[in-house]
């Protein structure tokens, strides 16, 4: 990709199934060789629009008051704005000495944040969105596989703050589906009904269709689903 050209500048937008572009980049945590050094654990890449801004203050101290959380998802955070490593230094320390919300306070972010001024990374990973501003990055997240690759993109405009029990929901729910072979209706939550495979033959559907399969439920014959206990869930996905 080449971030240079203009037009790919701003279009290009990595999808899900690609694997993550590949940089290196300056943080308040050190120097971080993106993806290379997270493989091996999820991790959730994600933008924000300028340090020093409100609903992005709200937002960094949701991630870090859940970092523990993800943690247990063996899945790790990496922020990025356009901001330079000072700005970040200063806004982080801001966030902890004084800002008291939502009964947060003293919040230390401990997980790496992106200097991107150059826009380099922003732009390979269709952060800047013109429409919206050509200055700062839009809301993006980015959750990656410990492969490497893209498993879920999710872009919100600069005013609209993320709702972080979904994104814990969108990592336990590819986990979940990567553990069992199955899918995930409609707003699942650990402990709920999973959708299993549509069956390969007439005879398995009609057995389905037929309630001789105990532990699995057809709705018809493409929409089956079976239970999995919630401790099972999270046996399966939680870090030992
Ligand atoms: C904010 O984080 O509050 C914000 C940042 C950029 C534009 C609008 C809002």
């Amino acid at each position: 990709m080449d971030i240079h050209n203009e037009k790919e500048c701003c279009t290009a937008m990595p999808r899900i199934g690609e694997k993550a572009p590949a940089f290196k980049a300056v943080t308040t945590q050190g120097e971080i060789k993106f993806p290379e050094q997270y493989e091996g654990s999820w991790v959730i890449l994600f933008s924000h629009p300028a340090d020093f801004t409100p609903v992005c203050t709200s937002e960094f101290m949701t991630f870090a008051s859940l970092e523990g959380e993800f943690a247990k998802l063996n899945c790790k955070l990496v922020g990025l704005s356009v901001d330079g490593l000072y700005s970040h230094i200063a806004w982080l320390r801001t966030i902890k000495e004084k800002i008291d919300y939502k009964g947060m306070k003293n919040i230390e972010v401990k997980f790496p944040l992106i200097e991107d001024i150059t826009m380099e990374v922003a732009k390979m990973y269709g952060m800047i969105q013109p429409g919206e501003s050509n200055t700062k990055a839009v809301r993006a997240v980015f959750v990656i596989d410990p492969k490497g690759i893209i498993r879920t993109v999710i872009y919100y405009p600069l005013s609209l703050g993320r709702n972080f029990d979904e994104l814990l929901r969108v990592v336990m729910a590819l986990q979940t589906a990567d553990a069992f072979s199955v899918a995930t209706p409609a707003d699942w939550r650990p402990g709920d009904d999973v959708i299993v495979p549509t069956a390969g033959s007439c005879g398995v559907a009609k057995e389905r269709m037929d309630g001789k399969q105990a532990d699995i439920t057809c709705h018809d014959w493409f929409f089956c689903t079976k239970k999995i206990p919630k401790e099972k869930v999270f046996a399966a996905i939680q870090k030992k």
